[in-house]
């Protein structure tokens, strides 16, 4: 059935287009911080596994309302890791780093979802797509607030 919810539908495809970047990038990083609560070692073991395992929670469940969102314009969710490494601009983690390396990495993934929210963002306000410039805002809230609580670790 055709969709009429008073976006056309080349404008929902491009909407759709930057949320799948979004989606994405949630998804590498979601599973860089899964790898780095596995493989972190060191003084600040215990706090950095459990801060990890609180940030790659949150990660899976955004990627559902992400790729949700997606659905709801009428468009498919890119959903194979080859997708999501072409459309990622999060690069995957190379080797086992050390906690502190780990910690700047997850700095600059979550900045770099925010960086791509916004991006998307000013798409979707161009025309009056509320609902995701409100979870787009909601994303940015979330990366924004953890990248200032990891970064804070390295003071
Ligand atoms: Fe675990």
């Amino acid at each position: 059935m055709k969709i009429d919810i008073g976006i056309e539908a080349e404008k929902r495809q491009e909407i759709a287009g930057g949320l799948s970047r979004v989606l994405a990038d949630s998804y590498t990083l979601y599973l860089k911080t899964h790898n780095f609560h596995w493989n972190v070692t060191g003084p600040m073991f215990q706090t950095l596994h459990l801060m990890f395992e609180t940030h790659y929670n949150e990660l899976a469940l955004a990627v559902d309302l992400i790729a949700e969102r997606i659905r709801a314009l009428g468009l498919p969710a890119p959903g194979t890791y080859k997708q999501f490494i072409e459309l990622s601009a999060i690069k995957e983690v190379e080797g086992v780093p050390q906690a502190q390396e780990m910690i700047t990495q997850l700095v600059q993934g979550h900045e770099t979802v925010a960086r791509t929210a916004r991006e998307v963002f000013a798409l979707a306000e161009g025309v009056s797509d509320q609902p995701s410039c409100d979870l787009l805002t909601q994303r940015m809230q979330v990366h924004e607030k953890t990248a200032w609580m990891l970064r804070s670790l390295l003071e």
